[in-house]
């Protein structure tokens, strides 16, 4: 009895259209990639990222050109239907964060890195400026067109087959017909699906084809999400079918086949609210149709999603295009010359029909095309402004009519009578029935209304997601298998970003997916711009792994000395690529400032005094004497190992024992002491063989000096200048992973003289900072005996993260030889030994050839002015409309984030978008490179710890900075010798008290930044 009670209910259902079955057009599914629908056609969903490059004017013209010769054909032979489907809902924009975001926050608590608190902020905080967002395209391949005789053939072998299987009992429309598809169909379908997806591949696109089970899972996300979990699985032939038993005990004998998809993709029932309103799941819908298309002109789908983005309404916009335009217009002609004399937009229904048939006589090539969209209310969320759930369901479907109207007067109707019929026609591939009227349109216009060319990131997920101008999110990972190399350039003028968005590029490569300990990364930096960074990190790590970040100020003085010419542990002799940067160091000494390159001959004779001083002090001629009193911690060394040395040690042998006795740490210091330093040098190039080269009567040219006496010049002159450089190493950094150094102290102005003084500090800050990076395995191998195992050891476990060297405020090196040597040695080397490197600068001949050459990544925060924009433009082979773009809104950073454009290349050929970092306050605070707000932070961090200080500081200063109102209190102050650091004082106390309040007060919500572009 209940059996033919739920029979005569399912009945019931069905007749006043309720029934999920009668809206679902797929049946089953035929192989990975297909469904197969009611009719014995077959349906393919694919998702559309969009377009990897920016899409201007030109750029829109030539793809529509390549999508008229594409999709014209597909659509010609009757046999295919197009849907495109646009869903935004930016209601599920924290959850999509979430899931982007999932492996980096796995990395972070797999380093033991607490970083909650930035998390947790992007996820609050992105939401105002980007939504989620969705375009479908399925493609669907109709019996219609085989000719009648074959599909007749068709029918019958296929009810043959029917009576030739062994059926269950339960048989139904309730099931799965495996038995539907057309076979003939198949291969049609199969080649049209391949080639859409390899031509729009090719053209530019970004798209993929979905699996049966993913495609059930995104169209059940849509229709009802909250009851589809993201592993939620359905049931397809090849799955394993459950029989089930009702609750009084009867067995339902359909349920042994494979339940219908119908009810699997709809798993809650549909019901009729009013006229116009249906209810699915939770959400109500009241569905529109297009009745009549753009008459004024026809605009980019982007002008439409700008308008309902404002409002941030959630919205599906299916577009169905059909072949077959010229037959149907012929079909056509009475109605529309009758309506001819029914008023005035009948005319111009007329005149457009008119139009329509000259352009397809003309050859062109046209479209039809229906239009359906829907926006919705979550009942389980409040309604708002004391409104009922149906009252803002109201409003906002009025909006959607209005946005669309003002969209190049598109007439819209509501589709009276059944809602449901009307919000099946706005879900992707889910039935083929489609309640828009149909229009003809020439295809290429077409195209230019669909939401096809929206920016596309090659990263679906990535510990960095940046967005576009127009809200989308746009995941990116640095350092990931996307690309080949990893080098990135920023160029832009003073205070546009570009630290910030190293900054972030760095953190995003702590977290890429996978990682067990952070990479190492190495900055070199004019001031403190890493140093939130480093900070941020430092105060996420446990106490005892603090000495992982670093950040230090580097003091010209001996107690910071770092002798250049020290070599891996055990090495007598510095390794090809040490020697190499040696020569260039004191090469960029001995260049006259102003000059690019030293004299000719110097390198050479550099090469020489290096190669004769590494011999001179080896073990076999006159290698340095051990002297107690050295080293303190190497004597202790030497005590606490017990180690018997000779009479006279020297203290290669020092080295040797203490790394014997397991004491590589100890064995390091003595080494120190063992290599020359800069002025043995001068002594070295006195040696006959150097004098006979390079000494005599030659001269250099313009001076009276010989090279010889240069060399012993420039060397004594760097002793001086540089007392850092003129003693055994003593800094050095130990265990550190991600490490800045600031070199400020040692660099000079702008002049010649100063840029050669920086060029000569970082050299030495890349020394200091990657000696320990490049070791390869051929070099590890080629290390003294004794010493092999210990340099594969490190080699093995270098080799496994990533380097990264950040080269922040490279304009202030000026335009010297070997720092671009140097760069490009390592950008070009980078790829073997995993290296990265990422160049800033604020002048755009610091980028050479070579590197925009080995360059994977190019951001360009600011458009200055025509002239610049064109040689960036050349310069970086950028596309015009790109910088066009960057020319409108490429204007510095703001409270919605900093704008830049961005050209990437990756394995799917060349990214280019113009896209913001958007920060949220507690991230904007962690990374700020202001001064006043760094000395604020620094002194809170050190009494309240990060996490605590940053949620004040983003608090109390929703924009990230606190220079505004510092300076607003200065210009208003009553005391006329109020100085800066006062109002500082006063600031930090202020935000000490309220934290301390907070601290015994439960904490209330966070505020945002100020919204505004
Ligand atoms: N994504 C962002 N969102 C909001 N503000 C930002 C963002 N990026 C940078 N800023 C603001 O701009 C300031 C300057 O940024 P940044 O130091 O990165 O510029 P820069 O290009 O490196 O300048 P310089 O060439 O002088 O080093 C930051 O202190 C911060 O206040
Ligand atoms: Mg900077």
């Amino acid at each position: 009895m209940p059996g033919l009670r739920a029979e005569v209910a399912s009945l019931f259902a069905e007749w006043l259209g309720l029934d999920v079955e009668r809206y679902t057009s797929l049946t089953t599914v035929e192989d990975d990639t297909s469904f197969v629908s009611k009719d014995g056609g077959l349906m393919s969903l694919l998702l559309v990222h969009g377009h990897r490059r920016v899409v201007g004017a030109a750029e829109l013209a030539h793809l529509t050109g390549q999508l008229v010769t594409l999709w014209g054909s597909t659509l010609s032979g009757h046999y295919h239907t197009l849907d495109i489907c646009f869903h935004s809902d930016p209601a599920a924009t924290d959850r999509e964060i979430d899931w982007m975001l999932a492996p980096s926050v796995q990395t972070a608590a797999r380093q033991g890195l607490d970083l909650g608190a930035i998390f947790a902020e992007r996820r609050r905080h992105l939401p105002r400026y980007a939504a989620t967002e969705t375009v479908y395209l399925a493609l669907w391949t109709a019996p219609t067109g085989l000719p009648r005789t074959v599909r007749r053939q068709e029918r019958r072998a296929r009810r043959q087959r029917l009576r030739d299987r062994h059926r269950p009992g339960g048989f139904t429309r309730d099931n799965q017909n495996t038995e539907a598809v057309n076979r003939d169909l198949i291969d049609t379908h199969r080649s049209c699906v391949a080639t859409v997806l390899a031509d729009m591949t090719a053209f530019g696109f970004d798209l993929e084809l979905l699996p049966v089970e993913r495609a059930c899972r995104e169209l059940r996300g849509r229709i009802d999400p909250d009851w589809t979990p993201d592993d939620w699985q359905p049931l397809l032939p090849g799955g394993f079918p459950r029989a089930c038993e009702h609750p009084d005990g009867t067995y339902d004998p359909s349920t042994c086949w494979l339940p219908a998809l119908g009810s699997q993709l709809i798993p809650r029932d549909l019901r009729i609210v009013d006229y116009r309103t249906v209810q699915i799941g939770d959400r109500l819908y009241q569905p529109l149709y297009v009745d009549l298309p753009q008459l004024t002109e026809v605009q980019r789908f982007e002008r439409l999603f700008e308008r309902v983005r404002g409002e941030r309404l959630p919205w599906r916009l299916l577009i169905r295009l059909t072949g077959g335009a010229e037959a149907w217009l012929l079909a056509k002609r009475s109605i529309s010359s009758l309506l001819y004399f029914a008023g005035h937009q009948n005319k111009l229904i007329n005149q457009s029909v008119g139009a329509m048939r000259k352009f397809l006589n003309g050859g062109g090539l046209g479209v039809r095309a229906q239009m359906a969209l829907t926006s919705w209310v979550d009942t389980t969320q409040p309604a708002g402004r004391g409104r009922t759930h149906a009252e803002a369901l109201r409003a906002r479907t009025a909006q959607l009519a209005s946005y669309l109207q003002a969209w190049g007067a598109c007439t819209v109707r509501e589709y009276g009578g059944h809602p449901v019929k009307a919000w099946a026609s706005t879900v992707p591939g889910l039935s083929t029935l489609h309640i828009g009227t149909r229009y003809v349109a020439p295809l290429a216009e077409v195209l230019v209304t669909l939401p096809l060319f929206r920016a596309a990131s090659p990263w679906r997920r990535g510990a960095l997601l940046y967005r576009t101008r127009d809200g989308k999110l746009y995941p990116y990972q640095p350092g990931s298998s996307e690309q080949g190399t990893w080098n990135e350039l920023y160029f832009a003028r003073p205070g546009s970003g570009k630290s910030a968005t190293m900054n972030a590029n760095n953190l995003g490569l702590v977290l890429s997916s996978g990682f067990r300990r952070l990479p190492f990364i190495r900055i070199i930096d004019i001031g403190p711009s890493s140093e939130g960074l480093i900070d941020l990190l430092r105060e996420g790590l446990p106490p005892d792994r603090r000495h992982e970040a670093q950040f230090h100020a580097l003091v010209n003085d001996a107690g910071w000395a770092v002798n250049p010419l020290d070599t891996p542990l055990g090495w007598r002799r510095p390794l090809p690529q040490e020697r190499a940067f040696l020569v260039s160091f004191l090469s960029v000494l001995a260049t006259k400032p102003g000059d690019r390159e030293p004299a000719e001959g110097i390198a050479d004779l550099i090469g020489l005094v290096l190669d004769l001083a590494y011999a001179h002090f080896a073990d076999d001629q006159s290698p340095k004497r051990y002297v107690p009193d050295q080293d303190a911690g190497v004597d202790r060394a030497l005590v606490r190992h017990a180690v018997a040395l000779d009479a006279e040690p020297t203290w290669w042998e020092v080295v040797d024992a203490l790394f014997a006795a397991g004491d590589p740490e100890a064995a390091v210091r003595a080494q120190r002491c063992a290599v020359p330093v800069l002025s043995d040098l001068v002594a070295v190039a006195q040696q006959p063989q150097v004098r006979d080269l390079y000494g005599g009567a030659m001269r250099l040219v313009g001076t009276a000096e010989s090279p010889i006496q240069l060399f012993n010049r420039i060397v004594s002159a760097a002793t001086r200048e540089f007392p850092l450089l003129a003693h055994p190493t003593r800094f050095d950094l130990g265990n550190a992973r991600v490490a800045a150094l600031d070199v400020a102290a040692l660099c000079g102005d702008m002049t010649p003289v100063g840029q050669r003084q920086t060029a000569v500090a970082y050299l030495l800050a890349r020394h200091i900072l990657g000696r320990d990076l490049f070791l390869d395995d051929h070099l590890a191998r080629a290390a003294p005996p004794r010493y092999r195992a210990y340099h594969a050891r490190r080699f093995e476990e270098h080799l496994a993260y990533p380097k990264k060297f950040s080269v922040d405020e490279k304009h202030r090196c000026g335009p010297i030889a070997a720092i671009e040597a140097q760069l490009v040695r390592d950008q070009r080397e980078g790829r073997k030994n995993n290296v990265q490197v990422a160049l800033a600068s604020q002048i755009l001949t610091d980028f050479s050839a070579e590197m925009i050459e080995l360059a994977s990544s190019v951001y360009i925060m600011e458009y200055g002015n025509d002239d610049t924009a064109e040689d960036v433009r050349e310069k970086f082979s950028l596309p015009a409309s790109a910088i066009e773009l960057l020319r409108v809104y490429g204007n510095g950073p703001t409270p919605a984030g900093a704008p830049f454009l961005c050209a990437m290349k990756t394995k799917r050929g060349l990214v280019c978008q113009l896209l913001y970092l958007t920060n949220g306050p507690i991230e904007m605070w962690a990374l700020s490179t202001t001064a006043e707000d760094r000395v604020i932070r620094r002194r809170l961090y050190q009494r309240f710890g990060a996490p605590a200080a940053l949620r004040a500081l983003a608090r109390r200063y929703p924009s990230g900075s606190a220079k505004a109102d510092l300076e607003r209190r200065l210009e208003h102050s009553a005391h006329p010798a109020l100085d800066r650091d006062q109002v500082l004082d006063a600031i930090v106390g202020e935000l000490a008290g309220a934290i301390a309040a907070a601290e015994t007060a439960e904490a209330g919500p966070l505020p945002d930044a100020e919204e505004g572009e």
